[in-house]
C-alpha cells in the first residue's frame, strides 16, 4: 500500500496464530478464546465489512494488527465503526507499524462510508492512551459508567 518496510493487508483466518502469539507477547497473558470468537465475529462473518488488517514485513512476518468492526444493517452501513484491539510485536515497535496500521484502518473505514471510530481505552494505560491521542483521537462526550458486584 506504499513503501514502507511493512505491508498492510487485510486480516485473513489464516492469521489466527499469529496474531494470538503476538498478544501473547504483548499482554503476557494468552487469550485464544478470545480470538478464537473475535475470528469468528469480525473476519468470517457475513455481517460485517472486513476492516482488520495486519502488518507484515517484506518475508512475510505477521509484526502487527488492528481489528475493527463495521456494521451492515437493515439501513446499510453503519456510520460508526469500532476500534477493537491493536497489537504490535515488541521486537517491532517504535518503527510506525502502530502508525501505519492506525492510518490505512482509518482510511479505510472512511472509503467505506464510517465518520467516527470510537475506541475504549483504560485511563492507567499512559502509553496507549498517549499513541492514540498522537494520532489525532480525542476524548468523546460519552461518559463511561460502571457498576461493581
Ligand atoms: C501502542 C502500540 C500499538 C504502538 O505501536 P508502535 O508500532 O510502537 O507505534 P509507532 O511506532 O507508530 O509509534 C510509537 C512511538 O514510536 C515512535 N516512532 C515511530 N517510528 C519511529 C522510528 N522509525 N524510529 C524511532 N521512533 C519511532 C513514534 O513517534 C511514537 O513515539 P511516541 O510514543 O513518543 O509518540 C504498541 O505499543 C502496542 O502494541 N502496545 C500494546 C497495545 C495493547 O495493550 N493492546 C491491547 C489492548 S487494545
Amino acid at each position: 500500500m506504499n513503501k514502507s518496510a511493512f505491508k498492510i493487508r487485510l486480516m485473513e483466518a489464516e492469521d489466527f496464530a499469529a496474531v494470538t502469539r503476538i498478544d501473547e507477547k504483548v499482554l503476557k497473558v494468552a487469550r485464544p478464546e478470545y480470538y478464537r470468537l473475535k475470528f469468528e465475529e469480525l473476519v468470517q462473518s457475513p455481517e460485517r465489512l472486513p476492516t482488520s488488517l495486519v502488518a507484515e514485513t517484506q518475508d512475510g512476518t505477521l509484526v502487527g494488527f488492528i481489528m475493527g468492526e463495521l456494521f451492515i444493517g437493515q439501513y446499510g452501513i453503519s456510520q460508526e465503526a469500532t476500534l477493537d484491539t491493536i497489537g504490535v510485536d515488541p521486537d517491532f515497535q517504535h518503527q510506525g507499524v502502530g502508525r501505519q496500521l492506525l492510518q490505512e484502518f482509518l482510511d479505510h473505514l472512511k472509503a467505506l462510508g464510517a465518520r467516527k471510530i470510537k475506541t475504549l481505552v483504560d485511563s492507567q494505560d499512559t502509553r496507549l492512551t498517549h499513541f492514540f491521542q498522537a494520532n489525532r483521537f480525542a476524548p468523546s462526550k460519552t461518559v463511561n459508567l460502571e457498576y461493581s458486584l
